[in-house]
């Protein structure tokens, strides 16, 4: 049977943003967050609010709900959700750590209820254009996957708990997973890490860092993620990739909301930004994440994002962090800048 209703906790920044794509479904959308009056709620698109989340599954006893709060607070909520009989779409990252992974999991299989993580990357235009070429091989095997995504410092979070490391898992744990989970949907499992991170020793606890991860696959194939939570504020949200194949490369690059995609192989470039245009830019893909979400519910499929990759990205996150080079300026007040004038420094 269709379902009609949902459940949603959290309208922050990315509840707000996936409100209005549920409601753009069709669906009548119940909310759940103390710090929204009613009235204002229901004017960003709800169709009844409630302070409290448990009050809300009580009340409403919905099919499936949709969490979007801070991810220390993933667990204890999804469990929740789970034990009154509703189905979940959790936000990404699944959770902080692997034993609360597991207690979700768990929880889930009792209920015989299921849970998606939402790395909507995985239902983005461009990425799915990579998926085709490693499956299809048209440019012959993947060698190296390079992605970026920079931002400036996200100042929007409740009381910042995103600019708190133990309540986001900082900048790997929340920004970089984005391409942590592509690099693992696109290359398979990652057998080897490193970090290097970059941040002031006068931010150690904050979220906010500069961070390259770099793994190596089972598979021999490589990949670097170059990611950026502290560029200066009016940068414009960066993101991109560059996968090389043995016979060519799949470049994308998106600057704020402005995508190209191309491709390059035996001296000739193919443009696939108007093929992405067709097929992608009158598209949302929390939109597309959420219907593939219900239909799957409804029609027993399985997701595209099983709960097992979902817990190899953050997997990978923890083992990255093992394998961490802590770079910072020099403790003196020096003006760190003499350090990379030959003979100025000491
Ligand atoms: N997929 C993406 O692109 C993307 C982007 C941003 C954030 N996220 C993820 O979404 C989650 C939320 O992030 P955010 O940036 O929206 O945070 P946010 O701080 O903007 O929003 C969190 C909301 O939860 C509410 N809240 C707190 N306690 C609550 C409770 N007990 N019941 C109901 N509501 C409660 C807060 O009042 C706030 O409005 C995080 O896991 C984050 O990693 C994903």
């Amino acid at each position: 049977m269709a379902i009609t209703k949902v459940g949603l906790a959290g309208l922050g920044y990315i509840g707000r943003k996936h409100l209005v794509q549920l409601r753009s479904l069709g669906l009548s959308v119940v909310t759940a967050d103390p710090k929204l009056e009613s009235a204002d709620a229901e004017a960003l698109g709800s169709t009844r609010h409630y302070a409290d989340f448990q009050q809300l599954l009580v009340a409403e006893q919905p099919e499936a709900v949709v969490i979007c709060l801070p991810t220390f607070m993933h667990r204890d909520s999804v469990i929740m959700a789970l034990e009154h009989g509703s189905h979940v779409l959790v936000e990404k990252p699944f959770a902080l750590c692997l034993p609360d992974i597991d207690d979700m999991m768990a929880t889930a299989k009792k209920q015989g209820r299921r849970i998606m993580v939402a790395h909507v990357c995985r239902f983005m235009g461009q990425n799915i254009k990579a998926h085709e070429l490693i499956d299809n091989g048209s440019l012959g095997c993947p060698v190296h996957f390079s992605a970026w995504r920079m931002s400036p410092t996200p100042m929007w979070s409740d009381k910042n708990w995103l600019g708190n490391a133990s309540a986001s898992g900082g900048t790997v744990m929340d920004f970089q997973i984005h391409d942590i989970d592509l690099a693992c949907w696109l290359l398979g499992e990652p057998i080897e890490m490193a970090l290097i991170k970059r941040q002031d020793s006068s931010r150690s606890g904050s979220g906010f860092f500069h961070a390259i991860g770099c793994l190596g696959f089972r598979s021999g194939v490589s990949a670097s993620l170059d990611t950026g939570h502290l560029m200066p504020a009016g940068y414009p949200f960066t993101s991109g990739f560059r996968l090389v194949f043995d016979r060519g490369v799949l470049q994308c690059d998106m600057v704020g909301f402005n995508l190209t995609l191309k491709q390059y192989e035996d001296g000739v470039m193919t443009d696939l930004t108007g093929w992405y245009g067709d097929h992608y830019a009158e598209r949302n893909p929390y939109r597309d994440e959420s219907e593939h979400f219900l239909k799957c519910l409804e029609s027993g499929t399985d997701f595209v994002v099983t709960t097992l990759e979902a817990r190899q990205a953050v997997e990978v996150v923890l083992k990255l962090r093992e394998h961490e080079i802590l770079a910072t300026r020099p403790p003196s007040d020096a003006n760190p800048c003499h350090l990379l004038q030959p003979g100025t420094g000491s």
